[in-house]
């Protein structure tokens, strides 16, 4: 079988910074309170016509460069998104536009801040059956665009960023070695956005009702997260024939402090072990495996060699991991 791998990776925050005290201003919250219960102390937000295609081009042309690969190589470009420029056209075929991939297929999936991972493993068995040779998966968000900015209970929480990977085959023994996916639909109500879809159109009603904004049942969600993202990785460890002791980082889905901390724990893992980011970016959703992963690369922390577990959880409700030695 063939092996299949990261070539190369890159990723863009919009340049705004909104801090905790910013958002003190306007919610009855505190930088304190923000901190301790979720480990956030800033996020990036994109400027009014700042839209998730902009973003995932930019993170685009850096995993490009980095890879060494042009834009007509690509084959495939899969974008993993909940906040698309709109409905259709896909991100993808915005980004394939931008980037000039003029041979790339394009569209995008819906995993929520599971989506990178759903988008490596698509791309790697587009890779491993021979249909494709480069694959462009990119996570990105402008979750600042569906966040009610006066529920405190959400507002301080979420990000805007994109990351991107290009995928292609890798010597044997590196790469990605093994994968988990999962989804449980009962816990749909748990992380939605109600209206603007089939269900409930756009409509004067579901404006001033705020239905076109993230809702979220923050305590199950976050109970669900604690369990699920131990499992998955361990799950996508046993298909790689490995166990956490092997493990040299694991790059969570930064979505709260706490919930990093108990993965981590379930794993035996120290905090060393764990790339986190989330006090400057919030949550991020799809984007924020890639975002950490191209972090821990650049800062020359990950070295060729290391055995790094990806592990996300999402609305959905989501989940998956990926096992890849780098
Ligand atoms: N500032 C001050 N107080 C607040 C704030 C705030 N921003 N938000 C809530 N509170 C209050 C609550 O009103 C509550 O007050 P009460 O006891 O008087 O009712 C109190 O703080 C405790 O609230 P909890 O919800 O119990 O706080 P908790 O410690 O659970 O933290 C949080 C809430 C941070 C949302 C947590 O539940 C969490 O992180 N959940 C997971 C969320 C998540 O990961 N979502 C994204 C999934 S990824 C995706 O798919 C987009």
């Amino acid at each position: 079988e063939k092996s299949v791998g990261i070539l190369g990776i890159g990723s863009y925050v919009p340049e705004k910074i909104v801090t905790n005290k910013d958002l003190e201003k306007i919610l009855d919250t505190s930088d304190e309170w923000i901190v301790d219960r979720t480990g956030i102390r800033e996020r990036r937000i994109a400027e009014a016509g700042e839209a998730t295609s902009d973003l995932a081009t930019k993170a685009a042309e850096k995993a490009l460069l980095d890879a060494g690969v042009s834009a007509e190589e690509i084959d495939i470009i899969i974008v993993a998104t909940v906040t698309p420029d709109m409905l259709f056209p896909s991100v993808a075929c915005l980004v394939q536009n931008n980037l000039k991939a003029i041979k790339a297929a394009a569209f995008d999936i819906t995993a929520v801040c599971t989506g990178f991972m759903y988008g490596l493993v698509m791309g790697s068995a587009f890779i491993k059956s021979g249909t494709y040779k480069k694959v462009l998966v990119i996570g990105a968000e402008t979750l600042s665009k569906i966040t009610d900015w006066t529920d405190r209970n959400t507002a301080i929480l979420f990000g805007d960023g994109a990351g991107a990977a290009v995928l292609g085959e890798t010597s044997p023994g590196v790469g990605i070695l093994g994968v988990d996916l999962g989804a449980d639909g009962t816990g749909g109500d748990l992380l939605k956005v109600p209206a603007g879809g089939s269900k409930q159109p756009a409509s004067a009603e579901t404006i001033s009702n705020n239905l076109h904004f993230i809702h979220m049942n923050g305590n199950e969600v976050f109970k669900f997260a604690v369990k699920v993202m131990g499992e998955t990785a361990i799950k996508a460890l046993e298909n790689a024939n490995l166990s956490p002791a092997d493990v040299t980082y694991l790059v969570p889905h930064q979505a709260n402090t706490r919930i990093i901390q108990s993965a981590a724990k379930r794993l035996a893992l120290p905090m060393e072990k764990v790339l986190v980011n989330i006090d400057k970016y919030g949550n991020t959703s799809a984007a924020s495996i890639p975002i950490a992963l191209d972090e821990g690369i650049k800062s020359g922390r990950i070295k060729n060699g290391d055995i790094l577990v990806l592990v996300g959880f999402g609305g959905g409700l989501t989940w998956g991991a990926s096992v890849i030695k780098w």
